[in-house]
């Protein structure tokens, strides 16, 4: 079973949208996986998601309101199979912070979508449309890096 850890800034956006995503969307397929979620930074830790993403996310039908914000460890380098980065900056810090030893991939996630975008913007400072952008990248993520790990199993 595959072990992917979702990390953005914060965790109260875009990383716990991604693992309420992937959860529907692997069960959908049939596909057991252990999914979550954690930020580089810790203004946010032990809060639930951002309200205005548990909103957006619960139109399309991923449950978010039970998450709660965590830091990146350092166990987590040796706990998952994949750390998946919601932009440029977040990846270049786990890759600071990356154990010399770590088996991991550090990767963005989005290079996993069909999506002409790298990375998923910050929806934090934005507005409504921000939120549904992301979802949408999120969306075409999920389906692009299941149809990656289905490939790998053969
Ligand atoms: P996230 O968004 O990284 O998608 O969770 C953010 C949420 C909060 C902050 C930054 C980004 N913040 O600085 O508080």
């Amino acid at each position: 079973m595959s072990r992917i850890l979702f990390v953005c800034l914060g965790n109260i956006c875009r990383s716990p949208a991604a693992e309420g995503i992937l959860r529907k969307k692997a069960k959908d397929r049939g596909l057991d996986l252990y999914i979550e979620s954690a930020g580089t930074g810790g203004w946010h830790v032990g809060d639930p998601p951002d309200a205005r993403m548990i909103k957006t996310a619960g139109k399309r039908g991923y449950k978010l309101d039970h998450l709660r914000a965590r830091q990146v460890e350092l166990s987590d380098f040796y706990t998952f199979d994949y750390l998946l980065a919601m932009d440029l900056s977040n990846q270049g810090d786990l890759l600071a912070m990356a154990p010399p030893n770590r088996e991991c991939d550090i990767r963005l996630f989005l290079d996993f979508a069909s999506s002409s975008e790298r990375e998923t913007p910050d929806p934090y400072y934005g507005g409504d449309a921000g939120f549904e952008h992301v979802l949408n990248l999120l969306e075409q993520g999920a389906e692009g890096f299941l149809d990656h790990l289905e490939d790998e199993s053969g």
